[in-house]
Formats: structure tokens, sequence, C-alpha cells
């Protein structure tokens, strides 16, 4: 699924803010509702949108099942995105291509998830991408996200305060 949103790609006055979903986050809703919650990746964007509209911040999200349609996205946000958002779903566990990737962009990385990933099984307690983000925020469903995008508001005001 991609969602790409030309006009607030164009905006260059507000902070731009790519969200990113990795693998499977299409199903969210119906895949495993006691783990991740009733709410679809639809109305996920939608509050992230409302938020986004309130912070001023110009807003895109893409989500792909293949960590090179990840890859592909995080490179192309280089000169396109001021922060990145992101929920790498299992690719959080496994993936040095995101990790390298997201290194590459030297974008603040805010990472979330919607489940606590330290409280389920041992495999997901591993992050590639933790130790390279500003910071993490899990286990909130699907205000994890919204969290995570007030927090790339926060650090982009506050470096065109000082800019
Ligand atoms: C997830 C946690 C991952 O371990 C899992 O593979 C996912 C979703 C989360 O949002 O809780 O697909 O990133």
């Amino acid at each position: 699924m991609k969602r790409a949103r030309p006009s607030a790609a164009k905006d260059t006055t507000r902070p731009r803010v790519l969200v990113l979903h990795g693998p499977n986050l299409n199903l969210v809703g119906t895949r495993e509702p006691g783990i991740y919650g009733r709410e679809t990746l639809a109305d996920i964007e939608r509050a992230l949108g409302e938020l986004a509209r309130e912070l001023g911040v110009a807003l895109e999200a893409f989500q792909s099942n293949s960590e090179g349609g990840l890859v592909d996205r995080i490179q192309a946000a280089r000169g396109t995105a001021d922060a990145i958002v992101l929920n790498a779903g299992a690719y959080t566990h496994t993936s040095v291509a995101i990790r390298d990737a997201l290194l590459a962009t030297a974008l603040p990385v805010i990472e979330v998830h919607l489940s606590n990933t330290y409280k389920r099984e041992s495999f997901r307690h591993r992050s590639l991408i933790a130790d390279i983000a500003v910071g993490q925020i899990t286990g909130f469903g699907a205000n994890s996200y919204l969290l995570g995008l007030r927090a790339a508001a926060d650090i982009l005001a506050r470096r065109n305060q000082s800019a």
C-alpha cells in the first residue's frame, strides 16, 4: 500500500515528517487484534493527518511489506523529509539494510511500535534501529504513532529555533 501526498511533500515551509510502516502493518485492525488493536492503518493515518495539521507539520506516509521497498523509500527521504517516524514491524529485529538506509539519510528517526515488544518473545527485544534512533515509543497502540509524530515535530521545532 502506497500513500503519497504530493501536496504535502512539496510544502517547503512546514517541517516534513515521513511515517513508514513495515510488513504486515497493512493488516492492522484485523491482525491479532488482542496485540495490535482494532484500529486500521487507515484509522491511524487519519489520526496522524489530523495531528499533523494541528502541529503544522507536512506529513507523508508509506507502507511496504518488502524490505527493498522500505529501503528505497528511506533513500528517497534524503532531501524530501526532515524526520522519519518508523514502525519497521518484524524488520526491526532483523534488517541491517533498513538500519544502513536510515544512517545514510542522517535524518532524526523515531522508532515506534504498537505493542510493547519487551513484554513479548525474546527475539522482539532486540531492535537494530533503537541505538540509531532519537528514541523509541513502544506499547501504546495507535497512540505510539501520535506520540512519535509529536516527538518528531518537537525535535524539528527546536532545531529551527536554534538555527
Ligand atoms: C510491531 C512489533 C514487531 O515485533 C512485529 O513484528 C510487528 C509489529 C509493533 O508495532 O508492535 O509486525 O512492530
